[in-house]
């Protein structure tokens, strides 16, 4: 586990407050913390999809679970989002030129040198956040980061706090059933328009592809990343059961769920 070494700043943004820290490895990590110990959902959330994110390759951030030193800020330091303490989630800062994916950037696919990376990690990301069911990525939050690099873009799939419908984990034997709509991911950008058009007729292939790489990530993997939750994020073995079973549950309606929301 890293440590944190020194201590920029709370972020700007609204959800979970994140802060930016160097660690022990003198990289810098945007961490997500517990607030003073009033929440961990998120930071389970986060733990969880990054993990199954690089079971699928698909593309985020390093992460790295991160020690707060309290010792780095005031006692009397002011935090919107409460004192960072304990173990903490931490994303490795993107290096290159970086910014969020906004309604303005379709036309990135196309003008990469590598369009077709660049067209299927937007398809991939899609597609994985209809088997989570996350609540935070749509047309005017994609929580995606655009790099830079020479001639190629690349990009990122960031803040997975609010996957499992943004749902408490007892909820889950319910919510597991439920279809997102278009407008819960972003089918509804304009940049999968883009996407569409540019494969064209292979556009059921490269849906299918991915729909098989995750519908085949093996339960005892999906497993052992829940069994590696650290214990300090306090998680029961009934919650730990209920979001396996929702994971696996929608490897098998994923397929279903993929072409109700996509139409072909
Ligand atoms: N690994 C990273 N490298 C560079 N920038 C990052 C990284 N992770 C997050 N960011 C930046 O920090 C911002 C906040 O991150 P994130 O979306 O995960 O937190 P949040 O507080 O849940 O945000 P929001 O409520 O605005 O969605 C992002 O919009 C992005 O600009
Ligand atoms: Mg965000």
């Amino acid at each position: 586990m890293l440590k944190t070494t020194y201590f920029y700043e709370e972020m700007g943004t609204y959800g979970s407050y994140p802060c930016k820290f160097i660690c022990n490895d003198n990289n810098i990590y945007v961490v997500k913390h517990n607030g003073d110990n009033t929440r961990n959902k998120h930071l389970i959330n986060e733990y969880i999809a990054f993990q199954l994110a690089q079971t699928i390759n698909l593309r985020v951030p390093d992460y790295a679970l991160v020690q707060i030193d309290q010792g780095l800020f005031e006692r009397t330091h002011h935090f919107r989002g409460g004192r960072p303490d304990g173990v903490a989630f931490g994303s490795k800062w993107i290096d290159g030129t970086i910014k969020n994916l906004d309604t303005q950037s379709y036309y990135i696919v196309g003008k990469s040198d590598d369009s077709i990376s660049l067209a299927k990690n937007l398809l991939k990301i899609i597609i994985f956040d209809i088997w989570l069911i996350n609540d935070d990525r749509a047309y005017n939050n994609p929580n995606v980061i655009v790099c830079e690099n020479h001639n190629n873009t690349y990009l990122y799939a960031i803040d997975h706090a609010a996957i499992f419908a943004n749902q408490s984990y007892i909820n889950l034997e319910r919510e597991k059933e439920h279809c997102p709509t278009r407008e819960d991911t972003l089918v509804n950008h304009p940049m999968f328009d883009e996407v569409c058009r540019y494969f064209d007729s292979l556009f059921k292939y490269e849906i299918d592809i991915i729909v098989e790489q995750i519908t085949s990530v093996p339960e005892p993997v999906i497993k052992q990343i829940i069994a590696s939750i650290p214990y300090e994020w306090k998680i029961s073995a009934t919650e730990k059961a209920l979001i396996l079973d929702f994971l696996i549950s929608r490897q098998k309606m994923l397929n279903d769920n993929v072409y109700e929301i996509i139409n072909i």
